[in-house]
């Protein structure tokens, strides 16, 4: 879970969301939208696919059989992680060839300033970013085709700290640059001047993404865990990882934006404008420690961005197999051709189709936002809503703490929120941001 959890929503997408939305006062409502709503959603996420054995797509059927609209429901919940594939493997791929870059060591041969400004050059090229973004998905698709089993699962938890090592060293770095105390207090001073009524949804939506809610993709790995694990726990555990990281992210990230005097706002390409610039400062004064941590910092970038993008259609093939009975590799491949045809449109939104505009966005922030700002919080919410009404309060007791053995204090806090804060808070955001 930490796995899917932990990856380009915590290093990409929550540094530019937070330049964009508000900055310090961003991030206040951010934390408070994970824990009070977004924890709740988990663990009804992880209650689903436990109590139901099921993946996504089975899950609500299997518990209420008959009940109207829950495969409905059950193929959106497919729908959606197949749409975040689609533009995040885009992202996967960006981060892909940056890997390439930082091995041929560009970052480290250039001003800092001369390094912050490829990326410009490199999306708006119509090859390279598609075919950097399908091999992304093709390693993706490779690793689903033949089993996530113990390979991938090793990996990802020791890439995971090494991970969490990397962005300590880049933050104490990136707070030392010249400049950059703008940076750090433009994050930790909120000036809620800066919220507009859409930072409210950003902060869920940007929540959600990071804890992989409303995918299919919790309720799905829900399904796997043992009954006597301990579920409030394991989630609180990935809330408050999954936060941590990205917290130290934007430390890393936003000192350095500062320093290098780019916009905070300058969306989905921040990141790839500043952490080169990092690189290459660090590289004037010591060039080979600037090399080696630029080339290990894009290696655990690409496998944290490997382990979300497999839960993601790992969704996909699950259904695939349950559904159609098909053969996981006749599976990948559908996949790889969906999610391959969409995401090139959303690679070339950067470059030959900028011009192209769905509801005034572009193709690729128009699947973002279509994902994470609408489709994901509207599951989210209809997940909440079953696990709080349609399933009885006595099963989602036993659930939650285990037949009574765990958690037996914190179950009247936890039922609440799920029942009531979560769902409430979800419907407000709906109205403040489609009907007034
Ligand atoms: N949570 C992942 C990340 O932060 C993205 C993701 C979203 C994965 C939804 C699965 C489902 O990168």
């Amino acid at each position: 879970m930490a796995g899917s959890a932990i990856g380009l929503g915590n290093i990409w997408r929550f540094p530019y969301i937070v330049g964009e939305y508000g900055g310090g006062a961003f991030i206040l409502l951010y934390i408070l939208s994970t824990l009070i709503v977004s924890l709740p959603i988990f663990i009804s996420e992880v209650t689903l696919g436990r109590r139901s054995k099921r993946s996504a797509y089975g899950s609500m059927s299997a518990l209420r059989p008959g009940m109207k609209g829950c495969r409905t429901i059950g193929f959106f919940s497919v729908v959606i992680p197949l749409v975040i594939l689609s533009y995040y493997s885009v992202v996967g791929g960006w981060s892909l060839d940056y890997l390439g870059k930082s091995l041929a060591a560009e970052f480290v041969r250039e001003e800092p300033s001369v390094v912050s400004a490829l990326f410009g050059t490199f999306i708006s090229n119509p090859w390279a970013p598609m075919l950097m973004q399908l091999l992304f998905l093709g390693a993706t698709a490779a690793v689903v085709a033949f089993g996530v089993k113990s390979g991938i699962e090793k990996f990802s938890k020791y890439s995971i700290p090494v991970l969490f090592v990397l962005i300590v060293v880049m933050c104490i770095y990136s707070i030392s640059l010249p400049g950059a105390s703008e940076g750090v207090r433009y994050l930790l001073k909120p000036d809620f001047s800066q919220l507009t009524p859409r930072s409210f949804a950003y902060a869920l939506g940007q929540s959600f993404f990071s804890l992989s809610l409303g995918a299919g993709t919790i309720v799905t790995y829900g399904s796997y865990m043992r009954s006597n694990d301990n579920l409030v726990v394991t989630s609180a555990g990935t809330a408050v990882s999954d936060l941590l990281f990205a917290m130290l992210a934007g430390m890393a990230i936003m000192p350095a934006v500062f320093a290098a005097g780019i916009e905070p706002g300058a969306g989905p390409g921040l990141i790839f404008q500043t952490i080169p610039y990092i690189f290459s400062s660090m590289a004037v004064d010591a060039p080979v420690l600037g090399a080696a941590v630029s080339i290990i910092f894009f290696i655990v970038i690409v496998v944290a961005a490997l382990t979300s993008s497999i839960s993601l259609m790992e969704v996909g093939m699950a259904y695939l197999n349950e559904r159609f009975g098909m053969k996981r590799w006749k599976g990948c491949i559908l996949l790889f051709v969906i999610c391959g045809f969409i995401g090139a449109l959303c690679s070339l939104s950067f470059g030959p189709l900028a011009g192209v505009h769905i509801f005034g966005k572009g193709i690729f922030d128009f699947f973002d936002w279509l994902a994470s700002n609408f489709f994901m919080l509207l599951l989210a919410l209809v997940t909440t809503l079953f696990v709080g009404f349609s399933l009885r309060k006595s099963e989602v007791r036993d659930e939650i703490t285990n037949g009574g053995t765990v958690n037996n204090k914190v179950f009247p806090v936890v039922y609440f929120l799920l029942k009531w804060v979560a769902p409430i808070s979800i419907i407000a955001i709906f109205i403040t941001n489609f009907i007034l």
